[in-house]
């Protein structure tokens, strides 16, 4: 057997160079597990001359302290060194700023529209709808528009091959829907896309939204009908002035329109009316009884009103917007100067 003193001095080498966890591991083993020397010397003492017994004891011992002590303030730095090790490679900067996910904001267009719908059901309206490639049936024969009407135009209507138009007013949901001669009252609202083949200003596009209502009931009058636009045009526009204004629409008999004062209107110069000072936003009036007719509501005293709701203009008129079309650029610069949110 070497004497202690030696396998201390032998550990202390090995131990300067153990790098490892794992190394720490081996010598731990190797100096202080079962099968160690010290170990072994320890048990194999009673081999040892009786007088020397003692001091051999005593040196074994002394040799076992100090190597479990040396050793375990290696493994301790050797934990702390690791430690420090993942801090350095895994540290992450709680102080930089988060990914924000921006919040998103409905279209200002169908903001309008929903507010519109809003007030409509308040009245006892429910929502329709219909395609936007249409049959000119139901978009212009149906209502009455005959066929020298400019409107049936290649320079006013997009025709589609097979002869089907993309439909330039909502009025057809209300053919689609007098055809199906449901039990009354009908009482329907329909917003959605319209296109026109138009030379685009700041009033007007090649695709824009429209929201149709009508309602069919006996004993409905004019009064009627002017009594839905001002109560839509009070609840949405407040305090604004509107004006009611004698019309021509083929399909309503007599017909109106609804101007409200242009608020972004600085007079001269003004492009969202044009310098008129007013704004259309809806035309409407009674269904021609012809229309009525030919849909068969022929009992005495049914009646019709209808109406269609410019809701791309209403919506720059809300935002006070002098180029509507900037509502369909979809440049989130100018999106994100619109600080009246409808809603
Ligand atoms: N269709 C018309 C337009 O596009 C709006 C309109 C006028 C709708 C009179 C109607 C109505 O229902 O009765 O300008």
């Amino acid at each position: 057997m070497e004497n202690p003193q030696q396998i201390l001095q032998t550990f202390r080498s090995e131990l300067a160079e153990a790098r490892s966890p794992a190394s720490l591991r081996d010598l731990r083993v190797k100096y202080l597990g079962k099968k160690s020397e010290l170990k072994n010397a320890l048990k194999n003492l009673r081999e040892v001359p009786a007088e020397q017994r003692a001091q051999v004891a005593k040196e074994l011992n002394d040799a076992q302290a100090a190597i479990e002590s040396e050793l375990t303030e290696r493994e301790a730095s050797a934990q702390a060194d690791e430690l420090n090790r993942k801090l350095e490679a895994e540290w992450v900067d709680i102080g930089l700023p988060g990914v924000v996910t921006e919040r998103g904001a409905k279209h200002p267009v169908r903001a309008v529209e929903e507010r519109c719908l809003d007030v409509l059901r308040q009245l006892g309206f429910e929502v329709a709808s219909g395609p936007e490639v249409e049959s000119p049936f139901y978009n212009f024969d149906a209502l009455n528009i005959p066929p020298h009407h400019p409107a049936r135009d290649m320079q006013d209507t997009f025709w589609v091959q097979g002869g089907q138009v993309l439909r330039s007013h909502t009025s057809t949901i209300q053919a689609r829907t007098l055809e199906k001669r449901l039990p009354l009252p009908l009482k329907f609202a329909s917003p959605g896309r319209v296109y026109r083949n138009e030379a685009v200003d700041a009033t007007h596009l090649a695709m824009f939204h429209q929201l149709e209502g009508f309602w069919v009931e006996k004993g409905l009058t004019f009064a009627h009908l002017k009594g839905v636009l001002s109560f839509v045009a009070g609840s949405l526009y407040e305090n604004r002035k509107f004006r009611f204004k004698p019309k021509f629409y083929p399909y309503t008999e007599p017909s109106v329109g609804l101007d409200i004062a242009c608020l972004n209107c600085g007079g001269d110069g003004c492009e969202a009316c044009h310098q008129a000072g007013w704004v259309t936003i809806i035309g409407a009036g009674m269904i021609h009884p012809k229309i009525m007719k030919n849909f068969g509501y022929t009992e005495p005293g049914v009646r019709g009103i209808a109406f269609g709701w410019g809701t791309t203009r209403m919506t720059s008129q809300w935002l006070g917007l002098s180029r509507a079309k900037s509502l369909y650029e979809q440049d989130m610069r100018f999106m994100r100067t619109l600080r009246r949110r409808p809603g």
